[in-house]
Parts: C-alpha cells; sequence; structure tokens
C-alpha cells in the first residue's frame, strides 16, 4: 500500500470545515484534533463536529484524541463517524481492552505517543492495533516546530510494526512539511499528518500532492 496524506484540520478554517474538506478532496483522511484542556492545554473540537463533518466530507476521519479517560470517550467516536481512533497510551487506563472496543465498533485503533513516551514498553499491544502515531512535537497546538529528536523511534517502531507483520499503519503528526516529511518517510513513516504546511498553503491540494510524492520517495 502507497503512503497516505491525512491533512490536519486544526489549521483549517472552522467557520467552512465542509468546504474546507472539499478544498482537499486529494487527502486520504481527514485529521480531527480533539483537545480536552486537560490532556493539553487547549480546546478544540469533540464528537459533535466530528459527527457532522463525517456526514458531509468524502474522506474518511481520523480523530487524534488528546483527552483524559479515552477508556471511557474514544468508542463513541466511532459511533459519531470517526474511521480511525487514536488514543494516547500515557492516558489510557486499560489500553488493551479499550483498542477492542474501538475495532468491535468497526473502526481503526490506534495509539499515540508523546515525544518523551518509549515504544518499547508497548510492543505487545501492536497486534491489538491498526496504527502507531509518533507524535514529532508536544501535542496541544499546530504550527510548531518539528522535533529531530523523534527520529529514532521513528526507526524503531518501524521495527517493531515489521516485527509484528500484519498491516499496521506508522503515522507522524506534528511539524511535517516539505522541510521535514522526507526525513519521516525515510525513518519508515507512511501515514502523514500536516496542518499548518496543508492550510497555510496557496494551494491546499498541491500542497497535498506535494507531500505526497516527498513522503512517497
Ligand atoms: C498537535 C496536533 C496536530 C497539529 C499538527 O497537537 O496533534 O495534528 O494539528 O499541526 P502542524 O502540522 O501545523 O504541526
Ligand atoms: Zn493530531
Amino acid at each position: 500500500m502507497g503512503i497516505q496524506i491525512t491533512p490536519s484540520m486544526l489549521s483549517a478554517d472552522f467557520a467552512n470545515l465542509e468546504s474546507e474538506a472539499a478544498r482537499i478532496s486529494n487527502a486520504d483522511w481527514l485529521h480531527m484534533d480533539v483537545m480536552d484542556n486537560h490532556f493539553v492545554p487547549n480546546l478544540t473540537l469533540g464528537m459533535p463536529v466530528i459527527e457532522a463533518l463525517s456526514k458531509v466530507a468524502q474522506q474518511p476521519i481520523d480523530a487524534h484524541l488528546m483527552i483524559a479517560d479515552p477508556d471511557r470517550w474514544a468508542p463513541a467516536y466511532a459511533e459519531a463517524g470517526a474511521g480511525s481512533i487514536t488514543f494516547h497510551v500515557e492516558a489510557a487506563a486499560a489500553p488493551v481492552r479499550l483498542a477492542r472496543e474501538i475495532r468491535a465498533q468497526g473502526a481503526r485503533a490506534s495509539m499515540a505517543l508523546k515525544p518523551a513516551t518509549p515504544i518499547e514498553p508497548y510492543e505487545d499491544l501492536l497486534p491489538e492495533l491498526d496504527m502507531v502515531l509518533i507524535m514529532t512535537v508536544e501535542p496541544g497546538f499546530g504550527g510548531q516546530k518539528f522535533l529531530d529528536l523523534c527520529l529514532p523511534k521513528i526507526r524503531r517502531a518501524r521495527a517493531l510494526v515489521d516485527k509484528h507483520g500484519g498491516d499496521i499503519w506508522l503515522q507522524v503528526d506534528g511539524g511535517v512539511s516539505v522541510e521535514t516529511i522526507e526525513r519521516c518517510a525515510e525513518a519508515g513513516a507512511d501515514t502523514f499528518v500536516a496542518g499548518s504546511a496543508v492550510f497555510g498553503a496557496d494551494d491546499p491540494a498541491d500542497m497535498v500532492e506535494q507531500l505526497r510524492a516527498l513522503g512517497s520517495a
């Protein structure tokens, strides 16, 4: 399977999410950043907005939950229409049960790791997952600088995912742009979130294609 470009709607115009999604019809997924001002120091959107956008957008929704107590909330995001649900492993009380509940709702289950969270303690979780998200900034805000210190972890995650076989996607999120995407791809990422790079471009769809070309190389 080829790589996937997943623009973050955090950098889109929140007053016009439907038309913003239509501007990037060549994107594979729409990345929706849910923040609760608890797990991260920012507040964005939640289930009702995801439900509304999922009804009008062509692309499936990749919900990135930066929230406390994902055990309680994450499965409901599948009912709200998200096709992929990422919870932070730092916040999950019972990640195995949670991943199984997400899959039981028919969505893809994914775990995210903040920059200082190692992947090795979670190796045994991989068979329960459809994707691993390696954060390349501290979660909470768009437009931050890419953290090169995360590259070795992308490599280690790639090795673990390959070792376990299956079809687990490896996503990177934070500071991904034409300047940094090749480094991520070279380290083994195959699914790329980009917010400010896509929606800050004059032509967001063209930027999606530029990122796809650089990320595929
Ligand atoms: C940050 C979010 C990201 C953010 C990325 O906590 O998880 O998805 O929107 O924005 P950029 O691509 O601008 O770093
Ligand atoms: Zn995100």
